[in-house]
């Protein structure tokens, strides 16, 4: 992985049109390019894929054109109703974990018709589907991490796993994932804190769209991979809008330093249908 360098550039039209070609600009270097239009926004491009996807705000391969303030506005894709495009914004902004646990209190009982009919949300999906890709034996334990309403869960259920766990603090949102009876087990436990659970209990493990804006860092990242026994898989979705920013690159890049873990594969791809940009990272590792 290459390192990450930083430009600051200032920006003399804050609306260039994005679809502009100039063919001046000189060919884009993996970089975090700070643009000053009154206001600072923060754009990002990342060298982890072949498509030089845009972290905030508006990318196209090779071009640096985009409208300054995209960088916010990009957070939330075009949702179907404004009360789905508010709950994300909310979901989005949490402060503390008073604020997450009482947003998803909340949310329980609504949160799959904002997230699949509002918003068109394909991160369990398209995480499950790298799973299963990746997987010959379907009975071993699975941990989906995160597991809210257990939309994952349902996702792996389909594709034949026989032996999927819920891990999540939310009392609510578990008992809505409990209602679907694809899960072995639900533990209403905190990510960020020692996992009472032994080394190497799962054969795998999932989670999407738990690593956001305002929800799970990286730091939990160790203690997921040490109860993945050796030679599983962890498939994960993470917004790229914290990929960087919140520090799972370096994590991972860590971890793997270290001989934890292994990279299988990493791609970019879209959160919900209504993306405009590839925005998050599709993640499959190997536990060493
Ligand atoms: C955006 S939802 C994702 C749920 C599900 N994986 C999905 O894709 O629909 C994020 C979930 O992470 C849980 N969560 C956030 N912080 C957590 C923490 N520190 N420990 C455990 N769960 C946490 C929330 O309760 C919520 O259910």
């Amino acid at each position: 992985m290459a390192g990450i360098a930083n430009v600051n550039t200032n920006v003399d039209s804050p609306r260039a049109d994005p679809s502009t070609k100039n063919p001046n600009r000189p060919a884009p270097k993996p970089s975090t390019i700070s643009v000053n239009t009154g206001t600072t926004v923060v754009i990002t491009f990342c060298n982890l894929s072949p498509i030089p996807s845009l972290i905030h705000g508006y990318c196209q391969p090779c071009e640096l054109g985009y409208t300054a303030g995209m960088a916010s506005s990009n957070r939330i894709p075009p949702a179907v109703d404004a009360k789905s495009a508010e709950l994300l914004e909310r979901a989005y902004s949490l402060g503390d974990e008073q604020d997450t646990r009482g947003l998803y209190r909340d949310w329980a009982e609504t949160y799959d018709k904002t997230m699949l009919d509002g918003l068109g949300y394909l991160s369990p999906r398209l995480v499950s589907d790298l799973l299963a890709a990746g997987t010959s034996d379907l009975t071993g334990r699975v941990l989906d991490v995160g597991a809210g309403t257990g939309l994952a869960g349902q996702e792996l259920n389909a594709r034949g796993f026989t032996c999927v766990d819920a891990i999540d603090y939310s009392a609510e949102m578990l008992a809505v994932a409990g209602k679907r009876k694809v899960y072995n087990r639900l533990i209403e436990a905190d990510l960020s804190k020692p996992l009472d659970i032994p080394d190497q209990t799962y054969a795998a493990a999932i989670c999407t769209g738990t690593f956001t804006h305002g929800h799970v860092g990286p730091s939990c990242l160790a203690e997921l991979f040490r109860i993945i026994r050796r030679g599983g898989l962890f498939a994960f979705s993470i917004n790229s809008g914290v990929w960087i920013d919140a520090g799972f690159d370096r994590e991972l890049k860590r971890l793997e330093d270290n001989g934890t873990i292994h990279l299988i594969t990493r791609e970019a791809d879209n959160l919900f249908a209504t993306s405009s940009t590839k925005d998050c990272w599709l993640n499959l590792y190997e536990r060493r």
